[in-house]
């Protein structure tokens, strides 16, 4: 199973990194925690998000997609990152019906979503002047903890003693983004720079907008960032269940914005999912009987999730 595969690439160098850790629990092909074949596609999993609580969360982000599309001429093509089980996708193309609307996903597509393109890479997205929207995409890409002991950045890395694992730690050689104090930790997440890059070829003008968990460095340094999840709980124990527990930090706004900068978008803005959400007539979406459903998205996440929009002028 899983662990055995981590304990033989632990085997061949002693250690490996935390974001390699992460990248074999949730991406291994047949044992991966997103993309392992599932009995169950529903709801109920290790977390439920935003566009699964209520479709008010994709029809107030239609809305908002409609008006921003008439402003800035573009055609309405979509293409959404990391769609998850396809619930986001249905409430938008119910809404808008556009041109085409894409999902770049890694995971099966589910049998029951239509009127969508489902691709598993960037390479397979034609060139495009549209839309690019995610809902905790960022957050899914492997991360390496980095932590300070003794004035020195030090990588958490995972060995083995006997097939169980342990955390130990490395000097780490590199720069993070966000300063951290004596004993604090930083998850610094890798692979952003890299997709952007490839994401700014596919988008030739057009707006992106993404929402995650997280906040402004100063707001998230010092603060546990790094979380494991498994059965809907918090759980420390997630060495000892890989590819069955979800690994996740949250996402330093300031570390995405200068990386979508410098790989040509201009970011608008940062704001809270739920001023996001109520400046775009949330309460026109609510379905009768999904009010609490609806007040989770304003006032539990309103607060822990930001929005980032982002446009991109024309490029050649
Ligand atoms: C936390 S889930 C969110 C799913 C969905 N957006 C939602 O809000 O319900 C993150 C998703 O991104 C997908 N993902 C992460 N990195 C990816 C990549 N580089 N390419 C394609 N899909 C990716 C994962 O498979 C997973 O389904």
């Amino acid at each position: 199973m899983l662990k055995e595969k981590i304990v033989e690439e632990i085997r061949e160098n002693g250690f490996i990194t935390f974001d390699r850790f992460v990248e074999i629990c949730l991406y291994n092909k047949e044992f991966g925690y997103y993309t392992k074949k599932r009995t169950k596609t529903g709801l109920g999993e290790d977390f439920v998000t935003a566009p699964e609580v209520s479709e008010s969360f994709g029809k107030t982000l239609a809305n908002y997609l409609e008006k921003r599309i008439m402003e800035l001429s573009l055609p309405l093509k979509i293409l959404e990152l990391g769609g998850g089980k396809g619930f986001l996708a249905k409430d938008i193309v119910e809404t808008l019906s556009p041109e085409n609307y894409t999902v770049l996903e890694v995971r099966e597509k589910p049998g029951w979503l239509k009127g969508v393109n489902w691709v598993k890479s960037l390479k397979e997205v034609e060139p495009f002047e549209g839309v690019v929207v995610s809902n905790e995409f960022f957050d899914a890409f492997p991360f390496k903890r980095i932590k300070k002991i003794n004035g020195e950045l030090r990588e958490v890395v995972v060995k083995e003693r006997d097939g169980e694992l342990y955390e130990d730690t490395i000097p780490f050689g590199g720069k993070i983004p966000c300063q951290i104090g004596e004993g604090e930790e930083y998850c610094l997440f890798i692979g952003w720079e890299e997709f952007l890059k490839e994401l700014s070829k596919k988008l030739k003008r057009g707006l992106f907008l993404t929402f995650d968990y997280g906040g402004k460095c100063s707001e998230i340094a010092g603060k546990k960032s790094f979380k494991a999840f498994r059965k809907n709980r918090l759980v420390e124990d997630y060495l000892k269940y890989p590819g069955e527990t979800d690994l996740t930090a949250l996402v330093d706004f300031d570390y995405l914005s200068s990386t979508l900068e410098e790989t040509g978008f201009t970011v608008e803005r940062v704001t809270h999912q739920s001023s996001f959400l109520l400046e775009n007539g949330i309460e026109k979406f609510i379905e009768p009987g999904k009010v609490p459903q609806a007040l989770m998205l304003l006032v539990d996440m309103g607060r822990k999730f930001k929005v980032l929009e982002a446009t991109r002028a024309h490029s050649r």
